[in-house]
């Protein structure tokens, strides 16, 4: 059933919790002031929007990401030439590592991460690639009232160095000497915009709870985990030939499911600064 909340697009949740597909936009064309405020809206109450059929060029896509902030430089995978805040999206029969195939934030290991993502997928599989969302709010609301109040007074690490290191050595890439991004950051974060809070912890980036005996910490964070990798908490996207997904690292972990091995996938990605997590 449509929401009805909206004056310039369609907005139709997918679950009840997370995500919602969005229509009635052109986003190869410039956005009015509206149109900017009802996505950011559908964005802030579903957490991931989907549109369909939106064969946007490379500065389009900057565009419609500058509506929403100002846009991130990936620190370890540069843009193609001329345009250093596109990060490419792309797996094919050589790869031998793709992005994004485990649960996490983008780049929760910067000391600022970012706000959001839109990713523009152009080439598909024939079958495969789908892409799951989780919502942080819904895990944080899942826990008991005494795990919250134990939670919210810690802080965890991030850190990009083994993600990275491990990417770059499965792509051939000679990253000695290079320098990634670490940074605590609360394991509880209230949302800037919504002031709902949300567990931010990830399986790719966090590394381990501060000031608690090692045990405790990898307990506390297989728990967490865990509780991401429930169905009832996510959504998952099935892409077409241009479709864009927007979400919001401050409320949703996801996770790209690399199924189709040797077809190809690929796209483009746009990630908009965000600010600094606090409880
Ligand atoms: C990512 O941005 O983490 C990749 C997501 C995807 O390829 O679906």
């Amino acid at each position: 059933m449509l929401d009805t909340a909206y004056e310039t697009i369609t907005v139709e949740p997918l679950t009840r919790r997370i995500g919602a597909q969005i229509g009635g936009i052109d986003l190869t064309r410039p956005l009015t002031p509206e149109q900017v405020s009802d996505v950011r809206r559908a964005l802030l109450a579903h957490q991931v929007i989907f549109f369909r059929d939106q064969p946007i060029s490379l500065d389009q896509h900057l565009a419609l990401g500058r509506y929403f902030g100002t846009l991130h430089v990936h620190p370890n995978s540069p843009g193609p030439d001329g345009y250093p805040e596109i990060l490419r999206i792309h797996s094919d029969a050589s790869s031998k590592a793709v992005a994004g195939d485990r649960w996490h934030s983008d780049v929760s290991c910067d000391e600022i991460p970012p706000l959001g993502s839109i990713l523009h997928l152009h080439t598909l599989p024939s079958h495969g690639g789908d892409t799951l969302f989780s919502s942080s709010y819904a895990v944080y609301e899942s826990l008991s009232p005494g795990l919250r109040a134990y939670l919210e007074g810690l802080s965890a690490t991030h850190d990009g160095e083994p993600t990275y290191r491990q990417r770059n050595r499965l792509r051939g890439i000679d990253d000695a000497g290079k320098k990634f991004p670490k940074a605590s950051h609360p394991v509880v974060r209230t949302h800037p915009e919504t002031g709902r809070r949300g567990v931010f912890v990830n399986s790719n980036f966090t590394t381990h709870i501060d000031n608690v005996p090692a045990a405790e910490s990898e307990g506390i964070l297989r728990l967490l985990f865990a509780r991401f990798a429930a169905p009832e908490f996510q959504v998952r996207f099935r892409w077409e030939p241009h479709s864009i997904a927007f979400w919001d690292n401050r409320a949703v972990q996801h996770l790209a499911v690399w199924d189709y091995h040797p077809e190809v996938r690929s796209g483009y990605r746009v990630t908009i600064n965000g600010d600094k997590p606090y409880l």
